[in-house]
């Protein structure tokens, strides 16, 4: 189940893409740091074919992100996405995911968003942007009232804050670009991206 590959990952690299061509060596650089799983977010032109590319690959899990529209979620589920992320909660984006089994994790950031994901059944959400709303201790007091509820805190992530993110009971995964970030990939920097995601990787473990 995705949920548990989530949680056994802990991290979600979220990943902006221009060219396709970069796909491959992406997904080699993460999976050597065994972290084989993105979020690809659709804020390239080039995302919807880094994802294809990428979809066709066994043991790598590829997500979309950045999925504002019912008309995005469609595109990226004809490319053959594992699961959807969206920075905010769009009812409209959420029905036709759940309708189409297509898990989606919905972008919160109150206790408003989290009632409404609980009234579509879906107790897993992002939380984003995370720092800016309150980090570690906004997650701690939403645990109080929204026990049943997992977060995948995303936004201003980093290697200085991922373990106490991890630490918390509530949390299933972290996401962040800090491990792929844009300009390494324009760069061909994929050494680089392997670095920082075996720390990652490495501190997930601790
Ligand atoms: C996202 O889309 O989830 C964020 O842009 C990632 O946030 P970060 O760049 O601060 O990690």
């Amino acid at each position: 189940m995705l949920e548990t590959q989530l949680a056994h990952w802990g991290i979600l690299p979220v990943v902006a893409i221009e060219s396709a061509s970069d796909a491959s060596p992406l997904a080699e650089a993460l999976s050597s740091a065994d972290l084989p799983i993105a979020e690809i977010t659709l804020r390239t032109d080039g995302a919807i074919h880094a994802i294809t590319q990428l979809t066709k690959r066994e043991q790598f899990i590829v997500g979309a992100g950045t999925v504002h529209s019912v008309e995005q979620a469609k595109q990226v589920a004809d490319a053959g996405v594992a699961f959807v992320v969206t920075p905010g909660f769009n009812p409209k984006t959420v029905s036709w995911c759940l309708q189409h089994s297509l898990p989606i994790f919905p972008g919160v950031s109150s206790p408003t968003d989290l009632e409404m994901a609980l009234d579509f059944g879906i107790n897993v959400v992002k939380f984003f942007p995370a720092e800016q709303l309150g980090g570690v201790n906004m997650l701690k007091a939403l645990h109080g009232p929204y026990s049943n509820v997992r977060f995948i805190p995303t936004g201003g992530i980093s290697l200085t804050n991922l373990r106490e993110y991890l630490s918390l009971p509530s949390v299933i995964a972290c996401g962040g670009s800090w491990m792929a970030r844009q300009d390494w990939i324009r760069k061909g920097r994929f050494d680089e991206i392997q670095r920082v995601s075996t720390q990652a990787v490495q501190e997930r473990r601790q």
